[in-house]
């Protein structure tokens, strides 16, 4: 009877304490009892207790640490509706973010892996990919497409619940992305691997020059302020970059129209041309509207405003709250402005803020250093 109960006991405590099977078919069960309770407390384990999307986190992440992008609040509700509990996505979630360096890229993918992970962006669930140290060289195209292939797949076979992100996908060779098609598409269970769950981040610089040309029109013709702007004055112009500009996913689409373009050029079919590169364009589009990419985000070029919040956050990040006029005058000295001789925006945005603020604190601010001097 005893031996029973044990048996009993042992076999809940195995099931609701082991993190080994979620993944379907690969279970690998912990050889020492006392792994049982202790790896998943202190090991990062593929359960509910180390991820856990938690939306308010986020929200107040972005609103405190990130200026000037309301058009964000779109990524938060993909995610939020990618997480919902009651409705299990059909789909990875794809999230596509494009706007001018500094305007808080990287720092918001940070936020979200945060906001997902407890372990945050040291997750071993968070793969973070850079396009000129990964996967920049062309003659390399085949090895990085099945590296990056066998490592999704052998990724989400041991958790589900993965993140990869892309950034400088301007540079990563296009055929390597192609990689990823069969993992975003409708479906749902390929070789009983669950593909639905994970999360796609893509980062560039790709239609940032468009976003923020269209931006200025927006502000100073039309007179919108940047919270009425909405996704819709957008997507349509990201898209319209990303098939303008090399990279990307537009090699083969170029390829296409180049042909036309020769077509056009000697045998004189202009209208074929013209028809050519409408279906190419569209059909493109298409391909990547519905498998591959479910949200365009633009990132607006930050105007003074912004800079001067980020400076401040800056200065507070390292215990000075009151920073002196003089000095926050001396940052916005660095700041160039664009475009031409408007000096709406900044053309770096935020990027490289911390470091000089960091300069001014040591200089200028020692009582935050005496402390630490006389131990
Ligand atoms: C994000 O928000 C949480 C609380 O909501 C906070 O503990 C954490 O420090 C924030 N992260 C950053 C980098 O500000
Ligand atoms: C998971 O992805 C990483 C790259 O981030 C790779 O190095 C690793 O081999 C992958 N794991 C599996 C099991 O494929």
């Amino acid at each position: 009877m005893l031996f029973r109960n044990l048996v009993i006991f042992f076999l809940s405590y195995v099931k609701f304490n082991n993190c080994f099977n979620i993944g379907g078919f690969k279970i690998e069960w912990p050889t020492k009892l006392e792994d049982l309770n202790l790896y998943c407390k202190f090991k990062e384990c593929c359960n509910d207790n180390w991820i856990k999307y938690n939306r308010v986190r986020l929200v107040k992440n972005l609103t405190d640490r990130v200026y000037g992008q309301p058009l964000l609040n779109e990524a938060v509700d993909a995610l939020s509706a990618h997480f919902n509990p009651y409705y299990p996505p059909t789909k990875a979630l794809t999230l596509s973010f494009h706007g001018m360096t500094g305007t808080g890229k990287n720092f918001v993918s940070k936020f979200i892996a945060e906001s997902i992970y407890k372990a945050g962006s040291k997750s071993k669930y968070v793969h973070h990919f850079i396009g000129r140290m990964h996967f920049s060289e062309r003659s390399k195209v085949h090895e990085y497409k099945s590296d990056l292939y066998s490592w999704l797949k052998g990724n989400m076979s041991d958790c589900p619940q993965q993140l990869f992100i892309f950034d400088e996908v301007d540079k990563i060779v296009p055929e390597v992305l192609n990689a990823i098609k069969p993992v975003i598409d409708y479906r749902d269970n390929v070789d009983g691997i669950d593909y639905s769950q994970s999360v796609f981040i893509f980062l560039s610089n790709t239609g940032a020059d468009l976003i923020n040309e269209h931006y200025y029109d927006l502000h100073m013709s039309e007179g919108k302020s940047r919270e009425q702007l909405s996704l819709t004055d957008f997507e349509w112009l990201i898209k319209k970059g990303i098939f303008n500009e090399e990279g990307w996913l537009n090699k083969e689409n170029s390829y296409f129209i180049n042909i036309a373009k020769k077509v056009y050029y000697f045998s004189f079919i202009g209208s074929f041309y013209q028809f050519i590169s409408t279906l190419g364009g569209f059909h493109h589009s298409d391909t990547i509207k519905n498998n591959l990419i479910d949200h365009y985000i633009p990132f607006l070029p930050l105007e003074e405003r912004h800079i001067r919040s980020c400076i401040r956050e800056e200065f507070r990040l390292k215990s000075v709250t009151n920073p002196r006029k003089e000095h926050i005058e001396q940052i916005m000295q660095y700041i160039e402005w664009g475009p031409d001789s408007s000096k709406t925006f900044s053309k770096t945005g935020c990027k490289r803020i911390g470091q000089k603020v960091a300069l001014l604190v040591a200089k200028y601010y020692k009582q935050y250093f005496t402390g630490r001097d006389e131990l």
